[in-house]
């Protein structure tokens, strides 16, 4: 790969599937080493960017180019340098782990002497060394998306895509994984990672772009994601007594920020600097010699942002998990 070329640079593309536009002009970059995060909900074209990113389906319109080779006319020289690790697994039922992993060493033209010293590291590496000869069939969920990722990786390659690997893990198998994928980096790999987990999102990536309906609504690092919804903190304080007759004075003191009464003794604050909230607050309760009880600010999730820059409510969002979503 030339020197300074990003691992992924994406110019336009476009997907139809008859009138929808299941990826919309998208454009972005992954530059080499980082983790790069998609993240959408269900039927925001994530699956579909990649599959036109490895060579298994054709944009209709738009440019990329995958470790320097334009595709889609570059896309089997660049393949020998990724890996995939598709949504559903693409390995064999009927053959142990040991053979899943030697069968791809074969397919992608692994030197014969390194295919099983490779496979049994591989297979260290993912906990799955003692399971070597059980057949892929037999494995739980989570030891079927270990393999997968190693199969993906026998050929050592430099970028790889990884299509929402923690899907249906419980929580410590997810975690594990996630260290798996942070160690990868460590390596050097550039990683392409779908998800719908704001906080896997937040844990890996070193940035994020945000898909909805085909489109790229924001790319941003998710530190910066989180401060755009933090300049609307949300602050809670309850109060020893009743506030109700303060309100007004309350309220004249906040300036920007929005007060919302919860019950008698409690508020919320929208809005503001937080740390002047503070201040305002404990001001007001010693001057109404009114004590407070508890104080706490509400930390916006990746998820808050998310819906935020989406500008969808929780309701869309939810609303496009049902049949018939990402159509316009
Ligand atoms: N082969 C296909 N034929 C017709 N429509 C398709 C096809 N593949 C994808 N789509 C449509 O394209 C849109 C984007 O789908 P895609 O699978 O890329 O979404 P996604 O973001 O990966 O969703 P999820 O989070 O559910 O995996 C959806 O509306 C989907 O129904
Ligand atoms: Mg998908």
């Amino acid at each position: 790969m030339p020197g300074g070329e990003p691992a992924i640079l994406v110019d336009g593309l476009v997907k139809r599937y008859g009138e929808l536009l299941a990826v919309d002009h998208i454009s972005f970059q992954v530059n080499r080493g980082e983790i790069y995060g998609f993240l959408g909900p269900n039927g925001s074209g994530k699956t579909t960017t990649i599959r036109m990113l490895v060579g298994l389906a054709q944009p209709d319109e738009g440019h990329a180019r995958v470790l320097g080779y334009h595709l889609p006319a570059g896309i089997s020289q660049a393949k020998r340098y990724m890996g995939v690790v598709p949504d559903v697994s693409n390995l064999y039922d009927e053959l142990s782990a040991l053979d899943n992993l030697l069968f791809m060493a074969r397919l992608y033209g692994v030197p014969r002497e390194e295919q099983k010293p490779r496979a049994e590291q591989l297979l260290r590496d993912f906990g799955l060394y003692e399971r070597r000869k059980d057949r892929f069939s037999t494995f739980s969920w989570g030891m079927k998306r270990a393999l997968t990722i190693a199969c993906a990786l026998i050929h050592e390659p430099s970028l790889l895509f990884l299509d929402e690997p923690t899907t249906g893990l419980d929580a410590a198998a997810a975690r594990s994984l996630r260290s798996l994928i942070s160690g990868l980096r460590e390596k050097g790999l550039t990683i392409f990672l779908t998800t719908h987990y704001l906080e896997e999102a937040d844990l890996l990536c070193d940035r994020i772009a945000i898909l909805v309906r085909g489109r790229i609504v924001r790319i941003d690092t998710p530190a910066h994601l989180k401060r755009l919804v933090q300049m609307e903190s949300l602050v809670e304080f309850t109060f020893r007594g009743d506030i109700l007759p303060l309100a007004k004075e309350l309220e004249s003191r906040l300036g920007e920020a929005k007060a919302a009464l919860i019950d008698p003794n409690t508020i919320r604050i929208y809005g503001g600097d937080p740390a002047e909230v503070f201040d305002t607050i404990f001001q007001f309760s010693l001057d109404n010699a009114i004590g407070i009880e508890a104080a706490s600010t509400i930390r916006p999730s990746l998820e808050d942002a998310f819906l935020k820059i989406a500008g969808l409510s929780p309701r869309v969002t939810s609303a496009e998990k049902s049949p018939g979503k990402g159509r316009r």
